[in-house]
């Protein structure tokens, strides 16, 4: 039996089948271009090579796409197929592969999970498990998944750099900020293209307001992260989330227009980051041109079809946005449907994706206090509909602006203290805080507030206001 680079059983029929499928293993947990070729060529030379099945099948879970479900469907059942001429392991990926497609997700990713008790070095289950606790919220299992394997691993076993990229985003993930940021750096000290890493380290700089820092990371290694990765549109968005903080809207548009909206794509991970862009910048006020209408067509061929809340969220903000309130309702309903089920979807819906939709729809129709009645019981749950922190932050930012918008003065300074007290690195939270002490009749203090704000430009870009 041959054995891949970290000593995991398979049952690949010769080493040139192996040798492909390390190959797109190393572009998937590297994010780089394109794992799905690269195991498309060693299935075409043998449609029952198992473990390049596997590997399909993982793609296909982590793309969280509808449009993924027959490819995902194909490889399950060719490992299936196979009976016990797959291995163990093989078979426990296509099970794990199958809760997936049968709506369990929590299931599916404790399959993944489980694997990695007898296969500590399974790359391949480390990354969907790892990808999948994001996309179930679990955040501590970011970390404490990577953390149960992290003993079994050194820097002689390949791919070692990758687990300790996963682990930092798991410690950022889990606040523990200064660890995280040297594991990340220790990754890229082994293998600085390493777009997970990257990303890692970005959140610390992130969650910290370390604007300058994290414009000044991204930049100085773009040559890294940006070249040919299928990830390299999040590490953008995160950038322009840095300009959007320092207030430099016309970068932030850039970026949007020729990094995350070019090339063209209707993956809903990159209509995600688009979307809650643009939906940051309305809540600035910011005039975004023509860009929600073109977004809200991008998502339009999803609006009955509700595959995972978080999309679907991201979906209704678009169409809310753009002004077309048919496809808000579509969606609403497809929303509704899912709902009423029990599979892992009907929860994430049920629970936060649905009061979510509903809450931004209100926003753009202008009734403010029903997007606060939506959200207020939301807020501390939405983890459970997957997501980063920085990604969920969409939410506290949406409540913030419309409890300012409907005059709710006392829930607005309350809100605005808990961004300003966690983040006062952060100059927007400084301006938000002059806008609550208006609000509220303090003009004093809303002045000193703004004085606050250019004070932390300053300490992170050298002069008071870093953009008119
Ligand atoms: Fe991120």
């Amino acid at each position: 039996m041959l054995t891949d680079a970290r000593g995991c059983p398979t049952s690949a029929p010769s080493s040139v089948c192996l040798q492909q499928y390390e190959q797109a293993l190393e572009l998937s947990v590297s994010y780089q271009l394109d794992p799905l070729a690269t195991i498309q060529t060693a299935l075409d030379a043998d449609p029952t090579f198992a473990m390049g099945h596997c590997l399909r099948a993982a793609l296909g879970v982590m793309a969280t796409d509808r449009g993924a479900v027959p490819m995902l469907k194909e490889s399950v059942e060719a490992v299936e197929a196979l009976g016990r001429r797959a291995t163990d392991r093989e078979r426990a990926h296509a099970a794990a592969a199958r809760a997936w497609l049968q709506g369990d997700f929590a299931g599916s990713i404790q399959g993944y999970g489980d694997i990695l008790l007898d296969y500590p070095h399974d790359l391949l289950a480390l990354q969907v498990a790892h990808v999948g606790d994001f996309f179930l919220g679990a955040s501590s299992m970011l970390r404490d998944r990577i953390a149960q394997v992290l003993p079994t691993w050194d820097t002689g076993t390949p791919g070692y750099s990758y687990v300790l990229g996963m682990y930092a985003f798991g410690l950022e993930e889990t606040a523990l900020y200064s660890r995280a940021e040297d594991i990340g750096r220790r990754a890229l000290d082994i293998n600085r293209r390493d777009a997970w890493a990257v990303h890692a380290v970005t959140h610390v700089m992130e969650m910290q307001g370390r604007l300058r820092d994290g414009i000044d990371w991204l930049t100085s290694r773009e040559a890294d992260w940006s070249v040919n990765n299928g990830f390299a549109f999040h590490n953008w968005w995160h950038l322009a989330l840095f300009n959007l903080e320092a207030g430099n809207f016309p970068r932030v548009l850039e970026l949007y227009d020729q990094r995350i909206r070019a090339p063209f794509s209707q993956a809903p991970l990159e209509m995600i980051d688009a979307t809650a862009l643009l939906w940051r910048l309305e809540l600035r006020s910011a005039s975004v041109g023509d860009r929600w209408q073109k977004l809200a067509a991008s998502w339009e061929p999803l609006a009955e079809h509700s595959y995972y809340a978080f999309n679907d969220a991201h979906a209704v903000m678009a169409f809310a946005a753009a002004g077309r309130t048919d496809l808000v309702q579509r969606t609403i309903a497809a929303m509704e449907r899912t709902a009423a089920g029990a599979d892992t979807n009907a929860m994430m819906t049920r629970e936060v994706g649905l009061p979510l939709a509903r809450a931004v729809a209100a926003f753009a129709a202008g009734r403010y206090g029903d997007t606060i009645a939506l959200l207020q019981p939301i807020r501390t749950i939405a983890n459970r509909f997957g997501g980063s922190h920085a990604q969920r932050d969409l939410i506290h930012l949406t409540l913030v602006e419309a409890s300012l918008r409907a005059r709710q003065n006392r829930l607005a300074r309350a809100l605005i203290a808990e961004r300003t007290q966690l983040k006062p690195s952060s100059p927007f939270n400084w301006q938000l805080t002059a806008r609550a002490m208006d609000l509220n009749g303090d003009s004093a203090g809303a002045a000193r507030a703004l004085e606050s704000a250019e004070a932390r430009t300053k300490a992170q870009f050298g002069v008071q206001r870093a953009y008119a």
